[in-house]
């Protein structure tokens, strides 16, 4: 049995759980769905759900791992007192094994489109034209070799271990977007035609607010950018020491990755409008917002084209902005798996991170080769059905299966003055009672609707 890992500061483990959280998710995914429902009124809705439903269950995550020392796996069974209790922990464990690697094998192929962008700005500048055409049109072989690059990025990252992989790059890479997402939040914002981007995204539109899209939506988009229910934030629960306070950190997790995405919205919405101060079409003639693999790859790259070289060099520094952001996520899905198989074999770490790596890599080129039937069921199994399925199994453990006395017990190490908190007082029976009828009257609405 090999040495478990451990973040080496609370700083580190904030840094890797909040690059975890802050991904494709908060810079694409969250700006696009605001833009398509009711601007500030889908903010609001999605702040509320994460603080009620999205944090507390992020916590069953953080705390079950660090009680149980190990994957969700082996955690979900060791809480459980029964052998049906047992099984099902067994069970739900290897579905959420499942679902993080689905997601990791649609998620790289789209972190690979954006190495492809942004190695096409550099191609444009240096005038090979034809190069950048190739990186920035669809096809198999393109496809395939940049999700092949960046699935390589991700295993030479986790293959590393916990406190040299994983933690020492997400401290590097996190300081470094923030950075490049302020530097282009500030130049894009003197562009003309911003100043209506600001104004769609500050007022809400009420209307929208109560439609079952805009909820769902934004339940999926809260679950999906803290990387909840699929074992990636329990497995780093698990590595953080017990002498931490694991609900402030929790707490500042969910503070940094909201921050992310509302910052990526006072991007990507200016900029949509900037386009369409320019001339291009960014609302069907519906009145609806053109689908968001469009306005990433079409429309905000039409923007920097039409700024000449230096819009090159913006292009340059978005795409890695969104590159950056996958692959401190991509690792801690990685994470997942591999932390399971070492902690279930005597194989080495970093023969078990390449072996599973490559599987990955097999089932990401099997969604390259049937795209059009493969990449949106993937996407919708896993993050529409699966990861709030997943939430609602963990609030369950947290609150029926596991003994009340040692969750207590667990949360109270490192921070003996919680028992005076209102999170004391109020979360045990939260997550218990209100979090599994939320996430079920959703569901409810999300399937029958
Ligand atoms: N939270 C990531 C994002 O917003 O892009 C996506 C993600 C990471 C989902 C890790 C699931 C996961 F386990």
């Amino acid at each position: 049995m090999s040495v478990r890992g451990q973040f080496s500061s609370k700083l580190g483990f904030v840094l890797a759980a909040a690059g975890s959280a802050v991904g494709l998710g908060n810079i694409w995914g969250f700006p696009t769905q605001v833009a398509s429902n009711g601007g500030a009124a889908f903010v609001l809705v999605y702040l509320i759900l994460t603080f009620l439903l999205a944090y507390p269950i992020l916590m069953a995550e953080l705390v079950i791992g660090r009680y149980s020392q190990s994957n969700m796996v082996n955690a979900l069974q060791g809480i459980s007192q029964g052998p049906v209790s047992k099984l099902s922990g067994k069970l739900s464990g290897y579905w959420a094994l499942t679902v993080v690697c689905l997601i990791l094998s649609f998620y790289s192929i789209v972190a690979g489109w954006m190495l492809a962008y942004a190695l096409a700005s550099i191609t444009d500048l240096l005038g090979l034209e034809q190069t950048s055409l190739w990186l920035t049109a669809f096809s198999t072989p393109r496809n395939l070799i940049f999700c092949f690059i960046f699935s390589l990025l991700t295993v030479g990252i986790v293959h590393k271990g916990v406190s040299d992989g994983i933690e020492k790059w997400s401290a590097r890479l996190m300081p470094l977007l923030l950075i490049l997402l302020i530097s282009l939040i500030i130049f894009v914002a003197t562009l003309d035609g911003a100043a209506l981007g600001w104004e769609v995204y500050v007022i809400p539109d009420f209307a929208k607010i109560l439609h079952s899209d805009l909820l769902i939506s934004a339940l999926g988009q809260a679950f999906f950018s803290l990387s909840l229910g699929v074992g990636t934030m329990l497995i780093y629960g698990s590595y953080v020491s017990k002498k931490e306070n694991i609900v402030t950190l929790g707490a500042q997790v969910t503070l940094v990755d909201i921050g992310i995405a509302i910052l990526a919205g006072m991007l990507i919405i200016p900029a949509m409008y900037v386009a369409q101060h320019n001339g291009v079409t960014i609302f069907t003639e519906a009145g609806e917002l053109i689908n968001g693999d469009r306005l990433i790859f079409t429309v905000i790259p039409e923007l920097f084209t039409a700024m000449g070289d230096l819009g090159n060099v913006i292009s340059f520094v978005f795409f890695s902005l969104m590159a950056i952001a996958a692959v401190t996520s991509s690792i801690s899905m990685l994470e997942v798996p591999v932390a399971y198989t070492v902690e279930n074999s005597s194989q080495p770490r970093s023969r078990v991170t390449w072996l599973i790596g490559a599987i990955i890599v097999l089932i990401s080129t099997s969604i390259v080769f049937n795209f059009e039937l493969l990449f949106g069921a993937v996407i919708s199994f896993t993050t529409q059905y699966s990861q709030p399925l997943l939430g609602l199994v963990l609030s369950l453990f947290a609150g029926w299966v596991w003994r009340r006395d040692s969750i207590l017990s667990e949360l109270k190490l490192g921070c003996p003055e919680i028992e005076h908190s209102l999170f004391w007082k109020i979360w045990p029976s939260y997550v218990r009672f209100v979090c599994p009828v939320i996430i079920l009257v959703m569901f409810y609405h999300s399937v029958f609707n």
